[in-house]
Formats: structure tokens, C-alpha cells, sequence
């Protein structure tokens, strides 16, 4: 195995099909993928984001703070979804969130989160940092280093990272590997770029692949040459 702990990180975006805020076929589609990652022996943390459900301020002029305490919400609603269809396929998983919530989940306690991952668990982190102004990307990234991750896998519904975004620019080229400096001074978008310097700093690789492509997350976390690797 090429790596031992890793955090998934896997936008709200995803896991709507357009017309349902969750398609729960596609979150069995990535538990499923967890499921077996925890088979194969590796230790999973995983973050989810919320813009399914609520993104930025959607186009309102209202406070900042407020509305990024409404996308916080947004992803203990995502998270619970996870955790529920983890352990209905008999996947042990601990919710842990960032803003305590105590009769929801437990709050994130980090010592905790390395025990449960010791057991077994299926960690998911919710809330992003618990701070606003912050993304889930920069949680994945802080969690990543606070847990000593070895890898973020990064799943998009692009595959991969590109010199220009895909779906504006039939030219655009795709990257295979692209070093944390070259994406934050090219202004690339498939990051936040706060994360990616966090990363950067504690280097921790980041794998940025599809998450419609069969078995992605199976296939990046065994180290097989997909998506985009930044490092
Ligand atoms: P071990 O200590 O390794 O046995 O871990 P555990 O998670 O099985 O034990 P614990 O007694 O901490 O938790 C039992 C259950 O209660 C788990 O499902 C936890 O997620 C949940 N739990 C623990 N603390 C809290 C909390 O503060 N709030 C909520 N809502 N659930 C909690």
C-alpha cells in the first residue's frame, strides 16, 4: 500500500445529481469506495464540503459570517448522510465536528480521532476549520496535517487539475503532476490556494482525480498513475 492515513475530501457538489440535494446513490457509490480502502487497511478521514445544500452567500447581500456558518451546517447535514450509509454497509464511522454540537456528534477532539482511526474508523471531520471565512479545502488541508495524513485525495468532478478550466476551454491541458508552487502562482482553481499552501508547508501531497471515474478513490489512494498529483 502506497500510503498508511488519508483524508478524502469530496465536495457537496458531488453528491447532488441536480435535481436531490443528496443523491444517496451516489454517496453509496463513494462509501462503498471507503469501505474497501478500510478493508485494505487504511486508516480514512473524510471531509465533505456543502455547496449542495448552501454556497457563499448565494448571490445575497447578507453577512458574511452568517453565511458561512449556514455552509457549516450544510456539511454536518452531508456528513450525517455519510456516516449513516458507512455504517449501514458495516463500515464503523465517527462523526466529529468542528462547532460543537454535542447531541449530533462528537466535537473534534484529535487524540480521539487517531484512536477511532487505530480501531478501524471511518473519521468524517465536519464544520470545515469551525471558522468562517475558511473553506472545507482548508480543513481537509488542516486536518490533513494536524493527523499527520499522508495524502489528501482530492475527488472532483473534473478529472484532474488543468492549465484552464475544462468545461470553458476545449484546449485545456491536463497536468499528471504540478508542484504546490506552480499551482498557487498560476492562479489554478481546483484548490484553494490557503490550502494548498498549508499543504505546501507540511508536505502533504494532494491527488486531485474524478470522482465519476471507476473506482477513483480505490484507484488513487493504491497509488495508481490518476488525475493530478500536487507535491
Ligand atoms: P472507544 O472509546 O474507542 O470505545 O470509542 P467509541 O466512539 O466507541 O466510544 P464512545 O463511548 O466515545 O462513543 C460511543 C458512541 O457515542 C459513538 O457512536 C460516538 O460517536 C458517540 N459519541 C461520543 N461522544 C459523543 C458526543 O459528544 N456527542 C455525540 N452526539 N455522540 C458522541
Amino acid at each position: 500500500m502506497a500510503y498508511k492515513r488519508v483524508v478524502l475530501k469530496i465536495s457537496g457538489e458531488a453528491l447532488s445529481n441536480g435535481s436531490e440535494n443528496i443523491d444517496f446513490s451516489i454517496v453509496r457509490h463513494v462509501a462503498h469506495q471507503v469501505a474497501e480502502l478500510v478493508k485494505m487497511g487504511l486508516e480514512v478521514c473524510v471531509i465533505i464540503g456543502g455547496g449542495n445544500i448552501w454556497r457563499g452567500r448565494q448571490g445575497r447581500d447578507m453577512n458574511r459570517v452568517t453565511a458561512d456558518h449556514m455552509g457549516m451546517l450544510a456539511t454536518v447535514i452531508n456528513s450525517l448522510a455519510f456516516q449513516d450509509t458507512l455504517e449501514s454497509l458495516g463500515v464503523p464511522a465517527r462523526l466529529q465536528t468542528a462547532i460543537e454540537m454535542k447531541q449530533i456528534a462528537e466535537p473534534f477532539i484529535r487524540r480521539k480521532a487517531v484512536r477511532h482511526l487505530e480501531k478501524g474508523r471511518v473519521v468524517i471531520f465536519a464544520c470545515g476549520t469551525g471558522n468562517p471565512y475558511f473553506t472545507t479545502d482548508m480543513a481537509a488541508a488542516l486536518r490533513a496535517a494536524e493527523m499527520e495524513a499522508d495524502l489528501i485525495l482530492l475527488a472532483k468532478n473534473v478529472d484532474g487539475i488543468y492549465d484552464s478550466d475544462p468545461k470553458v476551454n476545449k484546449d485545456a491541458k491536463k497536468y499528471d503532476e504540478i508542484s504546490y508552487m506552480d499551482f498557487i502562482s498560476q492562479n489554478l482553481k481546483a484548490m484553494d490556494t490557503t490550502a494548498v499552501t498549508l499543504c505546501m508547508e507540511n508536505n502533504i501531497p494532494i491527488l486531485a482525480f474524478g470522482l465519476s471515474e471507476e473506482d477513483g478513490i480505490i484507484r488513487a489512494a493504491k497509488g495508481e498513475k490518476i488525475g493530478t498529483i500536487i507535491r
